[in-house]
This record gives C-alpha cells, structure tokens and sequence, in this order.
C-alpha cells in the first residue's frame, strides 16, 4: 500500500515481561486443557479471553507465527506504516493466489498475519461492521437470531471503545455515540491528523448531496454514504486484538498459556460421541521435520486460524470434500463437502490524479520525497504519540449502491443483503496509494479505492500437497460473474462523478499514468476494463471457506458455530460468515467472535 520505508533506529524494541508466552511445545507443563483455541488471530484472541475470564477454565492458545514485539513491531504499532506490516514481512503468510483468470492469469499476493493478533497486527485499521442487513442476513441463513443486527450491536459496544482523536479534536459530529461502546477493549477513533483534502471531501457531500450524501456514522446498521472513518487505534497506536485482549489477559492470569512458532497440523480423532467422531486432540509442530507433539481439550478445540488456516487444518484432518482430498492422498474421515469452498473477498482497483506541486498531500510522507519531514514525525509519534503517524492514510469512506434503475439490477438481480447494503464502496486518500501499481518517485497526487462489496464470484481454498507446511491454493477467483466488473467500472465512473464536482477544480488535474488511456474522450467501458483487469488487487478480506448455515447437510458450520457431521469442534473466524460483510470486516468478526464466546460459556454452564 506505501513504498516500504524502514522506520529509523530511534524506535526501542517494544518489549514486555509475558506472563505465559511459550515458544516452544516442550516448554509447557500440561498437555490438557479445558479448551484449545488454534490462532491467536481476531477472533481466536477474543474467545481464550473470555472463556479464561474465569479462572477455573484452563485455555492454551497456540499460534503459527511469532511475537508482536521486537524486530519491525514500530510497524505493527505506528498507524501510519500500517501498509509495511505486511510486505516482505516477518508477521505475514506470504501467500500468492493461483493464476486468476479474470486479471489476466495474473498471481496476486494475498496477505494475511502470521503474528500474535492475526491479520489484526497487520491491517489497514479501518474499523466498519457492515449494514444491518448484512447481519439479518447471517441470522436468516443460520435461523439464529443472535447474529441479527439488533442483538448483535451489544457485541459490538461490548468489543470496543471509543477513543479521542489524537489532536484533541471534538468529535462529536463525527460519529455517533449512541451506536458505540465505550468500555470495550479494542480502541476506535477517527483521525488524529485533518488532511487538506477533508474539507472537499465533505463539500462534495453538499454539492452531490444525492449521489454521495453525509452519513454521521457508517456503523449504525444504515452503512450508506460517506461518512469519517472510524480507525482501530487508540492514543496513537494501533490496536489489535492481541494488544487489546490477549496480551493483558495473558499478562493477568494463571489459567491462559500462549505458545507461538507453532503450527497446528491436524485434528486427531479421538472417539466417538453421539454416532460422530469426536476430535479433542490435535497435533503441533515448529518445522516441517521437528518432533509432533499433542494437545488435548477436555471440553472443545476452537479453530480460528482464518479463512486459509482453518479449512486447511480441517482438510489435513481428513474432513472436507473427500474428492479434493484423495487428490493429495489425504483418507476421507469425515464428509463435509462444503470446506475450503464459497471463498468470498472484495476486489479493489486504486485510481490516481495528479494534483498541483504544491498541493499539502502526504506524499510527502509515503514517496520518500522528504526524509527530514518523515523523520521529524516519526520523532514526534514517539515522543507524544501525535502527528501524522498517528493516523491512518484515509480520513473519509463512502458505501454505494446501484441505482434502482440499473440495468447491471436488472441484468442480474441484487444478491447484496438488502437495500442498506452497498454495492460498492470509495474512499479518498490525499496523496498516491495502490495495491498493485509502481510507485512514482516524485509528484504529488490525490488516490481513490474503488470496491466491489458485495461480490457474486465465489473461490476456493484446497490443499496443493498433504504436508501441513505447504502453503494451500487460495483462488478468490476474482471477476468470475459478470455482475463484479460491471460493478467495478460502476464505481471508477462514480469516483470519476466526485472528482468532477466544482469544489475539485483546480485541484485535479488529470488522471495518472495509464488511468488516462481509461477515462480519454473516445474511450469506452472495455478501456476501463483493461486498467481493472491489469491493477486489480485483493483488499485482503477472505472470508466463508467455512460458512454456518442452519439447514441440514448444507455448510461448514451450525448455527452454534460447531462443525457439522462430528463432535469437539467449533470454528470461530471470518470463515464461518455465510455471506461477506459489505464493508471491511474486521469489527465483525470481533462482534462475532463475542457472540461465539457467550454461546460457547452458555453450553458449560461458565
Ligand atoms: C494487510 C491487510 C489489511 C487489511 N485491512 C483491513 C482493514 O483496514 N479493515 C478491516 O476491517 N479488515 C482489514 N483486513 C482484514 C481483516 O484484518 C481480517 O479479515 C481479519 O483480521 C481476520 O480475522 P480472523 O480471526 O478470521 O483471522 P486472522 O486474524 O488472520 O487470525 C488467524 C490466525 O491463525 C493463525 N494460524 C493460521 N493457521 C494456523 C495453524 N495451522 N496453526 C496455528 N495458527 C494458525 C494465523 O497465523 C493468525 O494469527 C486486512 C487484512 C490484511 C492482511
Ligand atoms: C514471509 O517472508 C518473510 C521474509 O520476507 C519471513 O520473515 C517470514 O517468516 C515469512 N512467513 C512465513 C510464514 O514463512
Ligand atoms: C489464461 O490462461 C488460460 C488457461 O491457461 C488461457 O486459456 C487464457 O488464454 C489465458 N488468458 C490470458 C489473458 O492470457
Ligand atoms: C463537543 O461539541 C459538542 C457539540 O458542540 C458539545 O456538546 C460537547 O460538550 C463538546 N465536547 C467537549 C469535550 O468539549
Ligand atoms: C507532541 O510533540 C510535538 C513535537 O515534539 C509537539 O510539537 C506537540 O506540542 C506535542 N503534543 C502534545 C499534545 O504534547
Ligand atoms: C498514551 O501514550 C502516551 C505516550 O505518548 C503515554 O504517556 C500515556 O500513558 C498513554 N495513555 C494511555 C491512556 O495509555
Ligand atoms: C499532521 O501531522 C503533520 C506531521 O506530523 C503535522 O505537521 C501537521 O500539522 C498535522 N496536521 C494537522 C492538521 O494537525
Ligand atoms: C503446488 O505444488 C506444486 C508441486 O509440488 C508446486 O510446484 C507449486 O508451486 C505449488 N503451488 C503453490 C501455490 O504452492
Ligand atoms: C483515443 O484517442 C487516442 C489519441 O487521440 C488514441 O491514441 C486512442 O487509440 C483512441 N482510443 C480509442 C479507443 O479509440
Ligand atoms: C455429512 O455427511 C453426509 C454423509 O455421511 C453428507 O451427505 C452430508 O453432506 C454431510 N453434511 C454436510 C453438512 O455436508
């Protein structure tokens, strides 16, 4: 997302004294707890720290990769460098896609963490639930009504709270507090840092007020329009659900034990209960050729290793579509037809404007223009935790929908949850941003995302090889429908409708590089095609390789979150979420994994 600048020595290694953080499975003095939670990722930190809330439940967490502490954590923890978290990193997968036909057999990278907090060490921060009709929807599928909007916003105030922007800023017209916790352990905040492209941003919303209306706060449940993003930060810093939820919880209590380095390789069964085999056992190791060794969960294992690791362990178990595995000479245990399909994620095009040399973007920050400005905010964020660093690139986010009138609506019908949820979402960064393009070296410019959110393509998750270290074949299977790419040019021409407002003039100048050839006079939709199928990236939101449904014989997952067709194992991630939500998942799956863990309390009576 930036050029890759390597924070200056002046950063302290972020050290803490751990009470229980094992890095090694001979390390630990029991083998048996009441629950196993595999991923110390979003979810998997939210549910071992609630169910070790009381402290005669005994929880190991075992996660595959390493400490958020230490070498490169500033990145983890600087807002600001949240785009070199991820890129040639110690904290991520390093996944790549297979070839994706619809981008022109390109393989794209496909991040995800591979640290303490997961993808939330990693991300971009920005903190959305989604519309209420995206949760009516997961409680339709499942028959629950605890994922309904109006009982799941209790989750949501319950994981977080709300936060001041670091410049002491008022905020109060800029969200709403009614809708929001404020006790919660995941911080929020919106920007610390105003950037000179806010206030033609919001004089857009006047000017186009029916196109790109005001909405004070996208995380009521009403997601439409464009309104201050919500970022998960506090004082400063990043917040992520290991700094939020694991760390201090492991720092506090006896009963938690935390081991890193250490992947889960499968699920052993372990007999039978109720006429289905019942796996409470799973086996561990640091290498591919390192010693296994063995955990048991005297009341359930809870998969959260996310939309790649938890299909993956699922299928090295045996369990999952038993002709996928006999391709890699895995033996069928359990027949769950449904893993590691119906992969849904967000495809994402950046679109670039040169804006005038002297115009105050942040360029100035991310393209290596002024290595004495960088370093004096670096300075400043570690003295005060203030400045630019202290913020995220964006300020402002907007989600859309097609028009009632689209012939795209009525071509292909609305498969999006209902009418409050988008078909598209934009966002305005003052200054050059992309997932996918070369950066330029010099120049200043004003970058939109464009994204389909509620995709129809869906794709895959299979295994390429029976050994646990080999990295799976993740197909997102991008543009498969027809109804995504003319989702995708519908959002380039409304970004292109924005920047076309008066407020802009002066300020745009023209399009960069090859978005000209795109947006030319003579040019035609196929044009802008060809800019998407060449720049489209993943917005890095995978989701529903595992997804509950309610129904008999369909899904991953029941309404309760176990797994179908045997006994001992819940999964609690993005992958248990039937439909992707139609913004950027993160607060959702925090709300979720609340949910799951007040379920999983209430069937052991805790
Ligand atoms: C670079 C990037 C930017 C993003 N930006 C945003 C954003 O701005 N806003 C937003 O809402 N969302 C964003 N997302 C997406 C969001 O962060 C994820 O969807 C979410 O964090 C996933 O949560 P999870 O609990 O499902 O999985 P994760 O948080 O990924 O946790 C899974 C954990 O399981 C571990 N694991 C996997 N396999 C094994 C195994 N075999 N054994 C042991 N441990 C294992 C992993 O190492 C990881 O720690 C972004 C993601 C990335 C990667
Ligand atoms: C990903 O690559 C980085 C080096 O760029 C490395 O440090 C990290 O360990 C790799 N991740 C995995 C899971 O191997
Ligand atoms: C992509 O690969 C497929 C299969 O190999 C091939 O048929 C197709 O022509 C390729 N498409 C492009 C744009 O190269
Ligand atoms: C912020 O502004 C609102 C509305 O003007 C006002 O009611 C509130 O008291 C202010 N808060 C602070 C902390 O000044
Ligand atoms: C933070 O530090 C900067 C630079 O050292 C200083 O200008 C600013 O006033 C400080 N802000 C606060 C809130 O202390
Ligand atoms: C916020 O960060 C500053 C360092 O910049 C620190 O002194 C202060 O204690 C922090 N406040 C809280 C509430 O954590
Ligand atoms: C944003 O941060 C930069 C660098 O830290 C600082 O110079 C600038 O004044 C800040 N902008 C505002 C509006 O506070
Ligand atoms: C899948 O396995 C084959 C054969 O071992 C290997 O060549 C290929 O690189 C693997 N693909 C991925 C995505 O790891
Ligand atoms: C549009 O015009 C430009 C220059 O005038 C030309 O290079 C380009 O080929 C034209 N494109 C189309 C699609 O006709
Ligand atoms: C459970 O297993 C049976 C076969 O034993 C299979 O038909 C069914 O599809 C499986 N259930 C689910 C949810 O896939």
């Amino acid at each position: 997302m930036f050029r890759l600048v390597h924070a200056p020595a002046i950063f302290a290694l972020f050290g803490t004294t751990f009470g229980a953080l094992f890095t090694d499975p001979s390390q630990l003095k029991q083998t048996t707890y009441d629950f196993v939670v595999v991923g110390a990722g979003t979810a998997g930190n939210v549910v071992a720290t609630r169910l070790s809330e009381n402290p005669s439940v005994k929880v190991l967490v075992i996660e595959a990769g390493v400490s958020d502490t230490g070498y490169r954590s500033e990145q983890i923890r600087i807002p600001f460098l949240c785009g070199q978290a991820a890129i040639d990193s110690p904290f991520d997968w390093n996944y790549t896609t297979v070839p994706q036909k619809g981008l022109n057999n390109q393989s794209i990278p496909y991040f995800r963490g591979f640290v303490l907090g997961g993808s939330s060490s990693t991300n971009y921060l920005a903190w959305t639930r989604g519309s209420s009709d995206d949760y009516d929807r997961f409680a339709r599928v499942t028959g629950d009504s605890s994922y309904a909007w109006k009982n799941i916003l209790t989750y949501f105030k319950k994981s977080e709270h709300h936060d001041a922007p670091t410049d002491g800023r008022n905020d109060s017209a800029e969200y709403l507090p009614s809708v929001h916790g404020f006790k919660g352990p995941v911080a929020f905040s919106v920007t610390g840092n105003l950037s000179a492209i806010d206030d033609r941003v919001l004089a857009t919303t006047q000017e186009l007020s029916d196109e790109f209306p005001f909405n004070q706060d996208t995380n009521s449940g009403n997601l439409l329009g464009i309104g201050w993003q919500q970022n998960s930060l506090g004082n400063g810093s990043r917040a992520s659900s290991s700094s939020a939820y694991l760390t201090p919880a492991m720092n506090t209590r006896s009963n938690l034990d935390v081991l890193i380095q250490t992947r889960v390789t499968r699920l052993i069964q372990t007999g039978s209960s109720k006429g289905v085999p019942e796996f409470k056992s799973l086996e561990v190791a640091q290498t591919p050729t390192s010693r296994r060794f063995t955990f048991k969960a005297n009341k359930e294992i809870v998969l959260s290793a996310g939309a790649i690791g938890s299909p993956q362990i699922l299928m090295l178990s045996g369990i999952g579509n038993a002709a996928d595995l006999a391709k890699v000479g895995i033996k069928s245990t359990v027949s769950l037809p449904e893993v590691g399909k119906n992969l849904q994620d967000h495809p994402l095009v950046s679109t670039q404007w040169v804006v005038p040399d002297d115009a105050p973007t942040r360029d100035t920050f991310t393209l290596g223009e002024d290595p004495a400005a960088e370093n004096a905010a670096l300075a400043q964020w570690n003295a005060n935790h203030t400045g630019i660093m202290s913020a995220v690139l964006g300020n402002h986010m907007g989600f859309f929908r097609l028009p009632e009138s689209s012939p795209i609506l009525a071509k292909y019908g609305d498969q999006s949850a209902g009418p409050g949820s988008a078909h598209y979402e934009l966002a305005w960064i003052n200054g050059y941003m992309t997932v996918s393009q070369p950066f330029p070296t010099s120049g200043k410019y004003f970058s939109n995302i464009n994204v389909v959110n509620s995709p129809t393509s869906r794709g895959t998750v299979v295994l390429n090889s029976s050994d646990p270290f080999a990295a799976p074949l993740i197909d997102p299977n991008f543009y498969d429908t027809d109804f995504d790419l003319q989702v995708m040019i519908e959002a380039i021409k409304a970004s292109v409708r924005f920047v076309n407002a008066k407020v802009w003039d002066g300020y745009i100048l023209q399009p960069y590089a090859d978005l000209a050839a795109a947006l030319a006079p003579n040019a035609t939709d196929a044009d802008i095609v060809t800019y998407i199928r060449k720049w489209t990236g993943s917005i890095k939101h995978p989701m529903s390789t595992a997804a509950a449904n309610g129904a008999k014989g369909k899904g991953v997952v029941g309404a309760d979150l176990t797994v179908k067709n045997l006994s001992g194992v819940r999964i609690v991630d993005g992958s248990v979420f039937p439909f992707i939500p139609s913004a950027h998942p993160q607060a959702g799956i925090y709300g979720i994994a609340e949910v799951a863990s007040d379920k999983i309390k209430a069937a052991y009576h805790l």
